[in-house]
This record gives structure tokens, sequence and C-alpha cells, in this order.
């Protein structure tokens, strides 16, 4: 017998950074995301449990990919206490991001969470309890999806996730993230995030050495501290809907504080373009002569997150089109914004 699971989960963007991992991928300071909706995986995942030939094939919109098959092993083997019929069984994955190939924007938070959900589902079909989805169940894709990759845990949940434990935050824990959406105010709901595409190459660093590079920095305790202190900042902040301004000067600051880290090792990288500091500049001064709540954030690579209230979405696109496409690779950017989570499709 064949059992099926497909989910639709997307990708996510933190506001608070996630840098710095020990053991099995838990993090050295908590992180706080808000969840896309347009960029997202959609994975079907067919098993046979107790297979005469068990194996993998991993494949991207139909075509076989050999390549990912080791990093899915891996993981694999990271949760197969969990899913102990792994072992003997013949398992197709089949998915395919929305955001194109070469975006240069990181698809493990979406694919990982996505494959997290199909074998959490999986294994309720396998075990008769396919009741659906109570907020234990969410709680265990979202520690699985924590395996695959460290940021995936916050894709599980609609708008909003916290994923570390914080003192004085109710069931924060580094295994997990925990939604929250509920916690935050009506004008980031639906937040924009428009991406800027300065460069479509691949990440010149995965997130797996960035995080390496954080052991033994000068700055790594002062770091850890530093967004322990604004993740709690940022939760009282974003509870209040008259208060962006501030919001605005912690998301950009955990930004640029991410790529000084970088910058500080022993074997630094700068992943920012040209064309990334360009559009900060320009954002920086079109804040100051509009007064439109807008600002930036990045991941680990060039792009540039622009986010803004959706009430002012048709302004800022104008401005998108005229201005700052300009520093964008072939002119490209990505609408998204902030979404319900992931589905089961
Ligand atoms: C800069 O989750 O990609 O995007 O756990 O090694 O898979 P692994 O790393 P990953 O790191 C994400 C780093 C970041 C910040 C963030 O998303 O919090």
């Amino acid at each position: 017998m064949t059992y099926t699971s497909s989910w639709r989960s997307p990708s996510n963007i933190a506001l608070i950074k996630y840098w710095g991992k020990h053991s099995l991928q838990l993090p050295r300071n908590p992180s706080l995301s808000f969840t896309l909706s347009a960029c997202h995986t959609q994975m079907k995942l067919e098993v046979t449990p107790e297979a005469s030939t068990p194996g993998l094939v991993v494949m991207y919109d139909g075509t076989p990919r050999p390549p990912f098959e080791l990093k899915i092993k891996t993981f694999f083997s990271l949760v197969s206490d969990r899913f102990p019929w792994l072992a003997q069984a013949s398992i197709v994955i089949d998915s395919v991001n929305t955001f194109p190939h070469g975006a240069g924007i990181a698809s493990s938070a979406s694919a990982m969470s996505a494959l997290a959900l199909c074998l959490t589902d999986i294994h309720d079909q396998l075990n008769g309890q396919d009741h659906g989805q109570d907020a234990d169940w969410w709680c265990r894709a979202s520690e699985v999806a924590r395996l695959g990759s460290g940021s995936a845990c916050r894709s599980v949940y609609p708008v909003a996730a916290l994923w570390g434990a914080s003192s004085g935050i109710a069931d924060s824990s580094d295994e997990y993230a925990i939604p929250w959406g509920n916690e935050i105010a009506p004008v980031y709901h639906d937040f924009q995030d428009t991406i800027l595409i300065v460069s479509t190459k691949e990440k010149a660093v995965s997130s797996t050495a960035g995080h390496k590079l954080m052991e033994g920095l000068a700055y790594a305790d002062t770091r850890y501290a530093e967004a322990k202190n604004n993740l709690l900042k940022l939760c009282d902040i974003m509870r209040r809907p008259d208060a962006l301004d501030q919001f605005i000067t912690i998301v950009e600051s955990e930004a640029l504080q991410l790529h000084a880290l970088m910058m500080s090792g022993d074997t630094p990288f700068i992943l920012m373009e040209p064309g990334t500091i360009s559009l900060i500049k320009e954002i920086w001064h079109y804040r100051k002569e509009t007064g439109i709540p807008v600002c930036f954030t990045l991941d680990a690579g060039p792009n540039v997150h622009l986010l803004y209230p959706k009430e002012y979405t048709a302004t800022i696109l104008e401005w998108v089109k005229s201005t700052l496409t300009t520093y964008c690779a072939e002119g490209r950017y990505i609408k998204d914004h902030v979404g319900n989570g992931p589905e089961k499709v």
C-alpha cells in the first residue's frame, strides 16, 4: 500500500536573525519571522512502507534530482527515531518552488517545512491517527522541520513565528517554533515584502557554513545577548499598532548586524553587492523624504526585502518600478506579503 501526502509551505523572512547554532540545529539565540505567501514550495511525498526494494527518489517538478538525495538522507537519519518506517520504505519526493531557481531566494525553509509536514502527515496515516492538526501536531512538525533546516521550523505557522527559548515568553523553545501571529498588531498581519533581486547567483556561502563562522568569533556572545534583547523589545513593539518607527530601527539593525558578523571573522565574507548598499541608501532617503514607514531586511545574501504596511502598496510599487529596479538584476523583484501558513493540498 502506498501513502501520499501533499503540502504547500511558505518561505519566511526573519526580523530577528538566527545566526549561530549548536548540537542538533539548536539556535544560539531566539528569532522571530514573518511567514511569507507567494514564495513557497509545493511538495508531494509517496511512501510505500516495508517495500521489497526500499529507496529514495528525489524529483524537482517531475525530473529526478539525485544531488538532493544526500541532503534528504542525512535529514532522514536525524528523524529515524520519530519515523522508524523510513528505513524500510520506498519513498518518492516531488516538489516545485514558486520562486524561480537562481533568484537568490533560499528554498530550505519552504522545502524542509513542506517535507516535515508531509512526513508528519504520513506518520499519522500509518498509525491510523489521521484526525487533522491540533497545536501539538504543528509543534511536532515544526520540530521535524528544524532538524532539516533551522529557519524551516518557523514556516509552519501563519503570519509570524518565534523560535528559541526566551525568558518571559511562555512555551518558547529551542526545539520548535511557536505561533506568534496572535501576539502582533493587525498592521503586521498583511505587511508587504517586495523582494528586490540584486543578484541571481547561487549563495557564495551556505547558511550552515555561515553559522559555523560564529564559533570563536570575538563578538559572538555579545551578538547572542543583543539578539535576545532585540527579540524581547520587538515583541513589545509589535504588540502596538503605533510603533512602526521602533520596529524599523530594530529590523534594520538586525539585518546590518547579520552582515557585520559575516565581515568580522578570520575568514570574512561579504554577501552584499554594490546594488544592496545603493538600495539601502535609497530606502533611507525615501523614508526621510516621504515619512512612509518602509524599511529593509536582508537574509544571508545580497537581495533586499522591502517591508511596509499594505496601505502604501501602490505608492511603494510605483517607486520600486521607477527607481529601485535600476539596482535589480534584469530589473527583477518578487511581490510577496505576510501569509496564512502551510496548506494541505
Ligand atoms: C540568515 O536556517 O538556512 O536566514 O539551520 O543551517 O539550515 P540551517 O540554516 P538556515 O539559516 C538561516 C539564516 C538566516 C536568518 C534566519 O532565517 O533567521
